[in-house]
């Protein structure tokens, strides 16, 4: 793995997040847990550069997050948008499903990420927010929350972009 800037990432956060997907991971207990993420976004609040990533209360991965100082992103070429379907569908509560997919989870300095990926955001949760309901246009409530399972928002710092290096 190659620590790049943002600047040389130059990663397009509509494509990579919204289109490709990407992993939130986080560990707790020495366990690790993931999930398939396609909402959040990239940018710059309080002086640095941050993600912002949106998870529902039901996730297990929350308990993760919530439990952790730091979490990474991942980011994968096309082929793999199979096991990110999985993993967006089944919950670690359940299955060991990282090793279902065939996924190696690596760690920096004790964040997990997986060497599968082809890119990795070390972020540190810098905050949490509550989207709370009563500031919810009425659509948006009755179309993503009818079953009352809101999204937190976390605040990722950037404290590292890695990329896997080809040879
Ligand atoms: C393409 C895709 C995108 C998803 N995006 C999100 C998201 O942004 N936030 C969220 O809370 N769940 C999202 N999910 C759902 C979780 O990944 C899914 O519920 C997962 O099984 C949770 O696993 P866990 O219980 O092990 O944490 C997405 C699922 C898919 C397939």
């Amino acid at each position: 793995m190659k620590e790049i800037t943002i600047k040389e990432w130059g990663v397009n956060p509509f494509a990579a997040i919204g289109k490709e997907w990407m992993l939130i991971t986080a560990a707790k207990d020495g366990k690790v847990n993931t999930m398939t993420a396609s909402w959040g976004g990239m940018g710059v609040i309080w002086g640095a550069d941050v993600v912002y990533v949106f998870i529902r209360q039901s996730r297990f991965t929350k308990e993760f997050i919530d439990a952790a100082d730091t979490f990474s992103l991942t980011f994968f070429p096309r082929n793999a948008q199979k096991a990110l379907a999985y993993l967006g569908s089944h919950s670690g509560r359940n299955e060991d499903k990282i090793g279902k997919v065939g996924f190696h989870v690596a760690f920096n300095n004790g964040t997990p990420y997986f060497e599968e990926a082809q890119t990795t955001v070390i972020c540190t949760k810098w905050s949490k927010h509550s989207i709370k309901l009563e500031d919810m246009p009425a659509d948006v409530r009755e179309k993503w929350y009818a079953d009352n399972d809101y999204h937190d928002m976390y605040i990722g710092r950037i404290e590292k972009v890695l990329v896997k290096e080809t040879i």
